[in-house]
């Protein structure tokens, strides 16, 4: 891990949550952390917290605002798009489609602005990280918008990793379980095997250290989602149709 030290590192989603616990745990490790996102208060409670982080606030939906940013910044050792937002179609017969362009714009199509001004700023022997979520793994009720614009992340991810290694830039996909985080804390059912953001950001920081293709966690949960996701479609359909309540 020691090798990590002084290194660039740019962190999305900085203010809450996973990303949060990830600039807390590099600064911890000696890196410089650019800690993104738009709440200039909560990055700034981070600033005090260690001197080495440095925050950048900008909207990922804006390119103007990412491209303005990345112009500011030199080379870079490890950049994690981690920045998302999560909400839920609760009515299929009406289908919202501000809600799904928001989503979908948030987490997928701002991850495009982003990889056109950070790839250039990464060099040989570099780390890309996306953050997108074991929901990929099987289809759930209620996460048409959430679930596409991580399948869309997902596959972006490994595809991206083909083309950036002969490069040296190597990239990792990172598919979490349930972590309790301001995101999660909306959700009214039932998270099982929920774990915190630092024990979210641990599991990461270790994954990358390793340079894992695929970082997936709590495995006792994403292992038996990657199970279901297995079983004929028209049989999940079934189980889930007839034990899932909205
Ligand atoms: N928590 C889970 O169980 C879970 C599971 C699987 C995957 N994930 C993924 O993990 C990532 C982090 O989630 P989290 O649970 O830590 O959520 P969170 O605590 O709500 O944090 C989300 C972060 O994204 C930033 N963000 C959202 N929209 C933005 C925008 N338009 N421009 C700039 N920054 C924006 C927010 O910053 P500002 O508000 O300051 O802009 C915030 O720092 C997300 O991609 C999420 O989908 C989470």
């Amino acid at each position: 891990m020691s090798s990590i030290a002084n290194k660039q590192v740019l962190i999305t989603g900085a203010s809450s949550g996973i990303g949060k616990a990830l600039c807390l745990q590099y600064a911890e490790l000696g890196c410089h952390v650019f800690a993104c996102g738009r709440n200039e208060q909560r990055l700034a409670s981070l600033v005090d917290q260690n001197s080495l982080i440095e925050p950048l606030i900008f909207d990922i939906t804006n390119k103007a605002e990412v491209d303005t940013v990345f112009a500011s910044l030199d080379k870079l050792d490890l950049v994690i798009l981690n920045a998302g937002d999560c909400e839920y179609i609760d009515d299929a017969l009406q289908f919202d489609s501000p809600l799904f362009e928001r989503i979908i714009k948030t987490n997928l199509i701002s991850v495009g602005y982003m990889l056109e001004a950070a790839i250039p700023l990464l060099e040989k022997n570099s780390q890309l990280a996306l953050v997108s979520s074991s929901v990929t793994y099987l289809p759930l009720q209620r996460a048409e918008a959430y679930g596409a614009s991580k399948a869309g992340m997902s596959y972006l991810a490994k595809s991206l990793s083909l083309d950036l290694k002969p490069h040296g830039i190597h990239v990792s996909l990172v598919e979490p379980g349930f972590v309790k985080t301001p995101l999660t804390d909306k959700n009214n059912f039932k998270m099982p095997f929920l774990i915190s953001a630092e024990q979210a950001a641990v599991r990461i920081v270790q994954g990358l250290a390793q340079k894992h293709a695929v970082i997936h966690f709590p495995k006792r949960f994403t292992l038996i989602l990657k199970m279901l996701g297995c079983l004929p479609f028209g049989l999940w359909q079934k189980l889930a149709v007839r034990t899932i309540k909205k």
